[in-house]
């Protein structure tokens, strides 16, 4: 009986028209709205084959092994092979979890390696060429995934993708002016022209055949073809080649680890996150237990009120980010700690609406006995039910800008993440210590925050985003928008954002969307206002299980990401 419920429910599915909406149309005030199932990822391309999948039979978790590397082939300047991720999930069944398949420090690696003999910051030898490379994860991550919850055999999940490199991608607006961006210092970096030194105009065709080479050996040898075969020892001979220290060892020692998520409640909502080494989870649960106390929707959705309560809450929780987080399999992170009411109440004390707090007088806050610009999201529910988040990422645009020609993708920068000497800036100017110090085989910390969260019990909503120290911040924002101040997926997602990470001690926003008013204010109150012309906090991708049970979808217009469901 139930075999046949299968088949109807199947037929169903094959017969249903998928629906798309892209952020290329006038910005939507109300996202996409499907029956059945959704994927949101930052190129249309990958989240129609997450959906091929799904139509297919497949759940969210083959879906997630073909959007992932569907953005290799149609977002290289994020989507990867070379680089990371972490996936949150929650399946039909409600059990939750997470997959953490980051990049680790090489065995060769050592805590002064981006320092100069007299122990001087070199920061651009954490960002571009060998030794900015982390051993890859995000292969052994999709293998992780299929192992544990894959009901569609390898190939069949692989070949959608291995077509579209085949073919090709058209190429957006956007991507042509990020390569013609990128394409000198890649072509500087690796010494030679590849695919990605072109100069591409909107509505080219690239095609990746390097990249689908190395697929179809994956699809054929599986994870070792990666990690001990012919793909890994090009890898290696290539990186080292560019004066890196990664080795066949290296490939042969990396693991994914299946962690524990952060879950803590906000109201009734029950919010599961990425845990170190991500600080994801934990920041986002110290924001919004600081924020929880106070009639916030009462405030007003970015009004002044709303603004400094959340900055103080931000700088609070990144001055403990810095001191306490790091790889739990290296540093002792006192968890229960941080996001414990009694604790985040403590550090909340001296909160006031009078005046802003000097971060240089805010250090971490005390635990007795404790001693011690690329990155892409996708949210995937399947018409079962299961629900995942996933960020992946090369670190920096195109990563270290290394591209492996014979295999057709680029290498991340991760080292940067690390904290390569107390008290210096990383790229996203993130201050980190001893917890966060490299050392071989260690995960550096991350800020990624792939989210899922339940409401009363039920599935709520799946959401995440790139932006380096902003991820957090953007996702914090997201989530407001919708339960507080009533917005639907794509309004919350639209909405104007700012950030603030305790140093530098500033307050960023999103460029000519907040009133001179509302920054004369913060200024007499002692806050430091910025307002780049270019920057962009974060390209927040949800779905939004609504009360009858149909999803909404919120693709961020900021980027090319695109809603695919039916
Ligand atoms: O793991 C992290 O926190 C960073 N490597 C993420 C980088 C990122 O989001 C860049 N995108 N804008």
């Amino acid at each position: 009986m139930k075999k046949y419920f299968l088949l109807f429910l199947l037929f169903t599915i094959f017969s249903c028209k998928e629906e798309v909406q892209t952020s290329t149309e006038p910005i939507p005030v109300k996202g996409l709205i499907t029956e059945n199932a959704m994927v949101v990822s930052a190129r249309k391309e990958a989240s129609k084959v997450g959906i091929h999948i799904l139509k297919k039979g497949g759940n969210a978790f083959d879906a997630m092994i073909a959007t992932e590397m569907a953005l290799a082939v149609a977002f290289p300047y994020a989507g990867n092979l070379g680089g990371g991720g972490f996936m949150v999930y929650r399946t039909e069944f409600g059990e939750i979890g997470t997959l953490d398949f980051r990049e680790k420090a090489p065995i060769e690696a050592y805590s002064n390696m981006f320092l100069s003999e007299d122990g001087e910051y070199i920061s651009e030898k954490s960002k571009l060429g060998g030794l900015a490379v982390g051993v890859p994860g995000t292969i052994a991550g999709i293998f992780s995934v299929h192992e544990k919850f894959g009901t569609l055999p390898i190939e069949e999940v692989l070949s959608p993708v291995i077509e579209l490199a085949e073919k090709g991608i058209v190429i957006t607006e956007q991507q042509s002016e990020r390569l013609k961006k990128f394409k000198e210092i890649i072509f500087e970096t690796n010494g030679d022209h590849s695919i990605f030194t072109k100069q591409y105009v909107e509505g080219d065709t690239l095609r990746n055949i390097a990249l689908a080479n190395t697929l179809k050996r994956i699809a054929e040898y599986g994870r070792q073809e990666f990690y001990q075969g012919e793909t890994g020892e090009k890898l290696v001979n290539y990186i080292q080649s560019k004066g890196g220290i990664i080795t066949m060892d290296d490939l042969d020692a990396y693991g994914t680890e299946w962690r524990e998520p952060i879950v803590f409640n906000y109201k009734n909502l029950k919010i599961i996150s990425m845990s170190p080494p991500s600080s994801g989870g934990i920041c986002l649960a110290q924001i919004l237990k600081s924020i929880e106390p106070f009639p916030i929707s009462e405030y007003g959705h970015n009004s002044l009120k709303a603004i400094q309560l959340i900055t103080e809450a931000e700088r609070r929780s990144y001055a403990d980010r810095s001191y306490y987080l790091g790889d739990p399999d290296f540093v002792d992170v006192p968890v229960d700690t941080l996001i414990s009411d009694a604790y985040i109440q403590s550090r909340m004390e001296d909160f006031t609406f009078d005046n802003a707090t000097s971060s240089q007088n805010l250090s971490y806050g005390t635990i007795p006995g404790y001693e011690s610009e690329e990155t892409t999201h996708y949210s995937i529910i399947d018409q079962f039910g299961n629900a995942i988040a996933v960020t992946t990422t090369l670190n920096a645009a195109y990563g270290s800008k290394l591209y492996v020609r014979e295999l057709g993708f680029f290498l991340n920068n991760e080292m940067d993440d690390f904290s390569a000497k107390p008290g210096e800036p990383n790229m996203f100017g993130l201050i980190g210590g001893e917890a966060n110090a490299i050392v071989p085989q260690k995960r550096m910390l991350s800020s990624m925050t792939p989210t899922i969260i339940e409401k009363d019990g039920a599935l709520w909503m799946s959401v995440g985003t790139p932006g380096g120290s902003k991820i957090i911040t953007s996702v914090m924002q997201t989530i407001l928008n919708v339960y507080e101040f009533k917005m639907n997926m794509q309004e919350a997602v639209n909405a104007p954002r700012f950030h603030h990470q305790w140093l530098p001690d500033v307050v960023t926003f999103e460029p000519d969307v907040f009133s001179k008013e509302l920054f004369i204010e913060l200024e007499r109150k002692g806050y430091t206002i910025e307002e780049k012309p270019s920057i962009v906090i974060g390209l927040v991708d949800g779905i939004l299980v609504l009360e009858d049970g149909r999803l909404e979808g919120g693709a961020d217009h900021r980027g090319d990401d695109t809603a695919v469901g039916f």
